[in-house]
């Protein structure tokens, strides 16, 4: 018997590939990052990176990049991209955004974290490791889908969970990193003033070269969070129903008349360290 213990978060996003997904979201993610002042030489740090959709980008301006994941395939899935890019100045390692053990402290002037941290267990030990590892004089800027938001991803979390089984007892639903109060709570108990802490919403758009049922079935098939619903949908007998659901979500919400284009609405968070 095996006595390995699994840590559903990290099952969570090796599940699916999370690449197919992102191929729709790199303009957003260059766009993002050419806001942020990168310099050559800077130290930034990426949290929940993914496959890279901000951190290559932010290598290509010149910065020094270290990105951090939980998922082993996508950390492989970086460290490829930034072969093919031919980005020496940016590695891919395995981490957990609640316990960043490998990195000492102050060692990024910025530490970027868009639609990953949030996704972590423990806020409040995200929010402190966040601020730990920022040099004083830092900056911290998360990306975070907001609860009840209309827009595409809110939707998607909401509909996804309302097919899953209820989550364990004392689970922090990572949409709570949607709300200015919490998030200034989180960043006030890491040693973060009030005052440093600012909000901004802003929007990132799914661009996708099929048509909206057709990134839903990306989604469907490689996106954890709705490969689980789905599971959950048809063995309880309601896949059809939230197959419907999701379709008119995506068809609705489409702004492009030849392929896929759907904004989606989130919480920018800037801190200042
Ligand atoms: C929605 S994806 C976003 C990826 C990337 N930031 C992007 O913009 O394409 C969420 C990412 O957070 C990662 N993640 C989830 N929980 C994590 C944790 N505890 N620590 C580090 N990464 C985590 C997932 O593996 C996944 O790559």
């Amino acid at each position: 018997m095996s006595t390995s213990t699994t840590n559903p978060n990290k099952a969570l996003w090796e599940k699916g590939d999370f690449t197919h997904i992102a191929q729709s979201m790199r303009d957003s993610g260059e766009t993002l990052v050419r806001d942020l002042g990168i310099a050559p030489g800077m130290r930034v740090l990426d949290v929940g990176c993914g496959d890279g959709t901000t951190a290559v980008p932010a290598a290509q301006l010149g910065a020094d990049v270290l990105g951090v994941d939980i998922a082993s395939n996508l950390v492989a899935a970086g460290n490829a991209r930034a072969r093919e890019f031919g980005l020496d100045n940016l590695t891919f390692q395995e981490g957990d955004a609640s316990d960043l053990k490998d990195l000492g402290d102050e060692q990024f002037d910025l530490v970027v974290s868009i639609f990953g941290a949030m996704f972590a267990p423990r806020p409040f030990d995200v929010a402190k490791e966040l601020v730990r590892v920022t040099r004083p004089g830092g900056r911290i800027v998360m990306g975070n889908w907001i609860p009840g938001d209309p827009t595409l991803v809110a939707q998607i979390l909401r509909i996804s969970s309302s097919y899953s089984p209820p989550p364990p007892e004392g689970f922090v639903s990572p949409m709570t990193w949607g709300v200015e109060d919490n998030v200034i709570e989180r960043f006030t108990a890491a040693g973060v003033p009030k005052e440093q802490v600012s909000f901004q919403k802003d929007t990132y758009t799914f661009n996708f070269p099929g048509s909206p049922p057709e990134l839903l079935n990306e989604f469907r098939t490689y996106y954890g969070p709705t490969m689980n619903a789905f599971e959950a949908a048809s063995a309880n007998g309601r896949e059809a129903e939230l197959q419907a659901e999701l379709d008119d979500l995506f068809n609705e919400q489409n702004r492009s008349d030849t392929a896929t284009s759907i904004p989606a609405t989130f919480l920018r968070v800037d801190v200042r360290h």
